[in-house]
């Protein structure tokens, strides 16, 4: 053992004095710093892109979903339950066909609740740990073919993209359509002139999330009439819709009739709804909740904030007092989660851009109390 390793992290160099601890080994020492730091990148390492089928395969157990999910994304137990299983028979039917004469029915998956309280976060999170090529494509934008706007196979192209063009990866990928409530009908009687943005893209969208060989071009789209098409089959992707239902979830709650009756009383038509046989509700956070998505899951907000302005040198902390007037206020804002970040920006917006100053004045520390959070402004 060598002095400096005695006294030194053999990582960061830093002196044991300046650090919390210095583990000290044969002839090596880390100090707590570099073992916080080595924590994290293990932690945070990507999945890699999708591998094989058979790395999916492991990991589809529901426990396991369940899991991952939980670190994740907090609260929403039931809606997780529901995923879990979804995905598990999901992946358990593409891999696994069934036997002649036998059909398994395919599991395409509703997801219901209010904005901001994590149903795109739920898919996209299962989508990473499957390492499955995920998209999420916004309703509002898809049109039917003919008219102004993406068509519906458009979806499939950026899927196949996102799959590095490989076509087996992205027949097993999965689709979130987002905002699928604004394509609801918008009136339960039968127009004569075509109600294109609304029922048109339900009807539009039917074979594909049901299953049909969709031909698309390797880049979105076509440079030329000639650039040959990919045929690309979509019985195995998996097709996740979420949307909001403002008012919904009270019809739920005192229900007399099904969801899906409820559904088609918010304009979404009888064929749609039967090819997601699955519907998860999501439920709006709570006050624990939300502290807890703002202090303790992963990619948590403070955490990013802190991050931000650990590069300018300036440890950053928050009162409970503050954390709990950050989350009142958000609540205030009916928007979910995403309340979140548009308080702890305006909260932090001063010393954001103050940040430079205080580096120059020596400010090393930044302790955001509730006074702070009433009155956001600089230190001075
Ligand atoms: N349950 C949750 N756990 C952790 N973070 C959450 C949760 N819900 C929301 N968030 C945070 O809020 C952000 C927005 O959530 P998300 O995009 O999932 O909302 P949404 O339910 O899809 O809303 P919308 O109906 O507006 O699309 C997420 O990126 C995440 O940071
Ligand atoms: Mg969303």
């Amino acid at each position: 053992m060598t002095d400096k390793a005695e006294f030194n992290c053999s990582f960061c160099g830093t002196h044991k004095d300046s650090v919390q601890k210095l583990i000290v080994g044969e002839s090596v020492a880390i100090c707590s710093d570099c073992v916080a730091l080595c924590q994290t990148l293990i932690e945070e390492e990507e999945p890699n892109e999708v591998e094989s089928q058979s790395d999916v395969i492991e990991k589809v157990e529901p426990y396991a979903i369940m899991r991952h999910l939980d670190r994740w994304v907090v609260g929403q137990k039931t809606a997780k339950e529901v995923l879990a299983v979804a995905i598990t028979n999901h992946y358990k039917r593409v891999f696994n066909p069934p036997p002649k004469g036998l059909t398994i029915q395919k599991g395409n998956v509703l997801l219901l609740g209010p904005t901001g309280c994590g149903k795109t976060l739920l898919a996209q999170t299962v989508a990473k740990y499957l390492n499955v090529p995920f998209i999420v494509a916004d309703a509002t934008n898809l049109t039917e073919a003919g008219y102004v706007g993406e068509d519906v196979d458009s979806m499939i192209s950026v899927l196949l993209a996102r799959a590095d063009g490989d076509v087996a990866k992205a027949e097993r990928g999965i689709i979130f359509i987002d905002e699928i409530d604004k394509v609801a009908r918008k009136s339960e009687n039968v127009s004569i002139t075509r109600d294109v943005s609304g029922e048109g893209v339900q009807q539009a969208l039917l074979k594909i999330v049901e299953g049909t060989i969709c031909r698309v071009a390797q880049h979105g789209k076509r440079k030329h009439p000639q650039e040959p098409l990919i045929e690309i089959n979509t019985k195995n992707i998996l097709f996740i819709a979420g949307g909001a239902f403002d008012g919904l979830l009270d019809v739920v709650k005192a229900r007399t009739t099904g969801t899906n009756i409820d559904l088609m009383k918010f304009g979404m038509i009888p064929e749609f709804i039967g090819r997601f046989p699955t519907t998860i509700n999501v439920e709006e956070l709570s006050k624990q909740e939300l502290i807890k998505v703002l202090t303790t899951v992963k990619n948590n907000f403070i955490d990013q904030y802190t991050y931000l302005f650990s590069i300018d040198e300036i440890e950053l902390s928050f009162t409970d007092d503050a954390i709990e007037e950050i989350v009142i206020n958000c609540m205030n804002q009916k928007t979910g989660a995403r309340g979140l970040q548009t308080e702890i920006e305006r909260v932090l917006r001063p010393h954001m851009f103050n940040s430079g100053k205080y580096k120059k004045k020596g400010i090393s520390e930044l302790n955001i109390d509730k006074e702070l959070i009433i009155n956001p402004q600089p230190i001075k």
